[in-house]
């Protein structure tokens, strides 16, 4: 649905002010999907979300949408093009002096395909399908931040578009307010078969809505997969730090006072972390390890979360007994959960009586 291809972006080249912004990005997006883009400020978020529509023309690359390469078009055909391609922003960018349904029927107005009738039809229509039927009359000054957002989506909806970008859309906004901003944006991909790009820096974000991501740093995609993959194995010293930031593993604490050590010594017991994911997260698999290893596990921390709809869990256990004993145990673990770390051994042989 989006290829962009080879996208340099370099503002005012050639002179003392010259900021390369964007070097060298590449990445493909499928219909339908919701594609999310994270890195710190300045990484070159909102340059990459406004090539995709050429609100910023890229120094060199291609951008594909909807099987339409975007660079080649003269600005009239690129405004026909952007028709596709619906827009949202952080500080939802609503007329204050027009009225709700007055601010969804203005690009609908703009286009000038539709008679009054028709655009007043469809405003309903579009303000039914955000939840706000009943704040055509309302103005802007009169909403919630959430009910402005829900206004900014019904407008970038208006002309029926295959993609929707959402640059910071929920940047401004409370997290419970957030959260039903991305449970409606779920909802309009489903219904729609719309493809969503975000651009945001908050990790809980592309934790709560996205498929895929891509994390950005000084102009360069530096991780890309699956949000799953992201959030559990994440590679990059950027990325395992923003997974930190929104997944709360409680293990500095732990460790500060469990006295973890690298090397094993006789007598000491493991560390394991262990990594739960998918319907089987509640599995009692602690149980029936500890049984069949003939070893001892307890509990140290643990915390159960979602990815999108995806429940996991890390629980971060002590296992002892003899070296061979720990040693097997660990290996049962891997075979039945998503992901076991040994986090290192513990100094102290009675750590489970402190
Ligand atoms: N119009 C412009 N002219 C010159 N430099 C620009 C322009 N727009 C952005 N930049 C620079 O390009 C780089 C990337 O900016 P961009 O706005 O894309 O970052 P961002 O990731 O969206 O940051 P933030 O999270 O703060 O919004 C920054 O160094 C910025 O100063
Ligand atoms: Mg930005």
């Amino acid at each position: 649905m989006i290829k962009l291809s080879h996208i340099v972006k370099t503002y005012n080249p050639g002179t003392a002010k010259e900021v390369p912004a964007l070097r060298d990005i590449s990445l493909e997006i499928s219909k339908g999907e919701i594609f999310g883009v994270i890195g710190l400020s300045g990484a070159g978020k909102s340059t990459l979300i406004r090539i995709i529509n050429m609100l910023e023309r890229p120094t060199a690359g291609t951008v594909e949408v909807h099987g339409q390469e975007l660079t080649q078009l003269s600005e009239k055909e690129l405004r026909e093009a952007r028709r596709h391609i619906g827009m949202i922003f952080q500080s939802f960018n609503l007329l204050s002096s027009a009225t709700v349904a007055e601010n969804v029927a203005f690009p609908l107005q703009l286009a000038g395909t539709m008679d009054k009738a028709a655009i007043a039809k469809r405003v309903t229509e579009l303000l039914e399908l955000v939840e706000l039927g009943d704040k055509a009359q309302m103005y802007p000054a009169q909403l919630s931040g959430g009910q402005k957002q829900r206004v900014g989506i019904a407008r970038a909806l208006a002309s029926n578009p295959e993609v929707l970008l959402c640059d910071e859309a929920t940047s401004a906004l409370d997290p419970k307010t957030t959260s039903s901003i991305l449970e409606l944006l779920t909802a309009l991909r489903r219904k729609l078969n719309l493809t969503i790009v975000i651009i945001t820096h908050q990790m809980e974000v592309i934790k709560e809505c996205c498929d895929r991501v891509a994390v950005i740093d000084g102009g360069v995609i530096t991780e890309m997969g699956s949000a799953v993959d992201i959030f559990i194995d994440p590679k990059q010293d950027l990325t395992k730090r923003l997974v930190s930031a929104a997944v709360r593993r409680g293990l500095p604490e732990l460790l500060r006072h469990t006295q973890v050590v690298s090397e094993y010594h006789e007598g000491a017991k493991a560390v394991v972390e262990l990594l739960f994911l998918g319907p089987k997260a509640d599995a009692p698999v602690i149980v029936d390890v500890a049984k069949e290893c003939a070893v001892s596990i307890s509990i140290l921390a643990g915390n159960i979360d979602h990815i999108q709809s995806e429940p996991y869990g890390i629980i971060v256990v002590e296992i002892g007994g003899s070296r061979a004993e720990i040693e097997r145990a660990i290996n049962e673990f891997k075979q039945r959960v998503h992901k076991v770390e040994v986090l290192g051994y513990d100094e102290r042989k009675q750590l489970s009586e402190f």
